[in-house]
C-alpha cells in the first residue's frame, strides 16, 4: 500500500545552537521537509544540570513542539538523549535521540576496538554511549571524556581553526584519546561536530569523527520513506530561542551557510 505524504513539520530540538548539525543535515538529506527548531539558548547549558531539571526542560520542549503539530522529533541533544529520555514523559509521535544511533555508527567504524566519547558532565556520567557500545561490541574499550568548556564555546561562535583559545581546549581534552591509540571518536554532544575541524586535525586523519546528529537524520530519512514523508520539494525552516535572537541568527547562518534572518523567533517557554 502506497504510504501517504505526511507535510506536518519535523521537530529537532537541542538546549542552543548544536542541533543545527542536525538540521544541517536534514537539509541534504530530506529537503522538502519542514522544520521547527527548538534551541533552549536562555537554559543552555543543560549539560552541567541535574537530572530532574533535564526531565522539566524536557518535557517543555515537546510540549512546545507539539503545539507546532510535529509529525516526530528529533531530540538532537547528546545529554538529553542520554539523561533524560528514558524517563521524560514522551510526547504521541516518533522520538529520536542520538545515542543509539552514534554508539551503532561508531561500532561499524571501528577497526581497533578503541572509541573515544566525548560528553558533556552529564552525558558521560550517564555512561549512556558506553552501555550502548558494550551491548553492540563487548570487546569495545571506551575511552570517555566530558569536555565542559566546548558547549559554551561554541555558543559564543568560537570554533574555527585558529582560534587560540579553542586550540588549547581542544587539546588538553583529546590528549586522553591520543594517549590511548583511539581510531574512532564519538563527538557526543551535537555541538562537537562546530568543532569538527579543529577535533579533526588534533586527532589525525586516521580517527573517524561521529556526527551524533547527522547519523540521527540519516535513521529518520528511511524511516520518513515508510511513515510518510512530505511531497513538496522544498520545505521552510522556523527557528524559535528562549534568549534573544541576534546571536542565535548569526552563528546559525554562519554554520549552515544559509540566511536565517527573519526565521528566528524568541519564546516563553512554560517555567515550571
Ligand atoms: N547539544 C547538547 C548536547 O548534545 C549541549 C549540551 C548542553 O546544553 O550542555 O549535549
Amino acid at each position: 500500500m502506497a504510504v501517504r505524504p505526511d507535510n506536518r513539520p519535523i521537530g529537532v530540538f537541542d538546549s542552543g545552537l548544536g542541533g543545527l548539525t542536525a538540521v544541517k543535515e536534514l537539509l541534504t538529506l530530506l529537503p522538502g521537509e519542514d522544520i521547527v527548531y527548538l534551541g533552549d539558548t536562555g537554559r543552555v547549558p543543560y549539560g552541567t544540570r541535574s537530572t530532574e531539571t533535564i526531565i522539566k526542560y524536557t518535557e517543555q520542549a515537546f510540549a512546545f513542539l507539539m503545539g507546532q503539530n510535529v509529525k516526530r522529533i528529533i531530540v538532537a541533544c547528546g545529554t538529553v538523549s542520554s539523561v533524560a529520555l528514558g524517563k521524560a514523559k514522551l510526547p504521541p509521535v516518533p522520538v529520536t535521540g542520538v545515542v543509539d544511533v552514534a554508539a551503532e555508527a561508531a561500532v561499524a567504524r571501528t577497526k581497533n576496538g578503541k572509541i573515544g566519547v566525548l560528553g558533556t558532565p552529564a552525558t558521560i556520567a550517564s555512561g549512556a554511549y558506553e552501555k550502548r557500545i558494550a551491548k553492540l561490541l563487548p570487546s569495545a574499550e571506551c575511552f570517555s571524556v566530558a569536555c565542559p568548556l566546548f558547549v559554551p564555546l561554541v555558543e559564543a561562535g568560537r570554533f574555527q581553526q585558529g582560534d587560540k583559545v579553542v586550540e588549547l581546549v581542544v587539546s588538553e581534552y583529546l590528549e586522553p584519546l591520543q594517549n590511548a591509540g583511539v581510531d574512532t571518536v564519538i563527538l557526543g554532544c551535537t555541538h562537537y561536530p562546530l568543532l569538527a575541524d579543529v577535533i579533526g586535525a588534533h586527532m589525525g586523519s586516521g580517527v573517524a569523527l561521529i556526527n551524533p546528529g547527522a547519523e540521527a537524520v540519516q535513521f529518520v530519512a528511511s524511516a520518513q520513506k515508510k511513515e510518510g514523508a512530505a511531497d513538496r520539494p522544498l520545505g521552510t525552516a522556523k527557528y524559535f530561542v528562549t534568549d534573544s535572537v541576534e546571536g542565535f541568527a548569526l552563528s546559525a547562518a554562519r554554520f549552515l551557510q544559509r540566511p536565517v534572518a527573519g526565521s528566528v523567533t524568541k519564546i516563553e517557554i512554560e517555567r515550571g
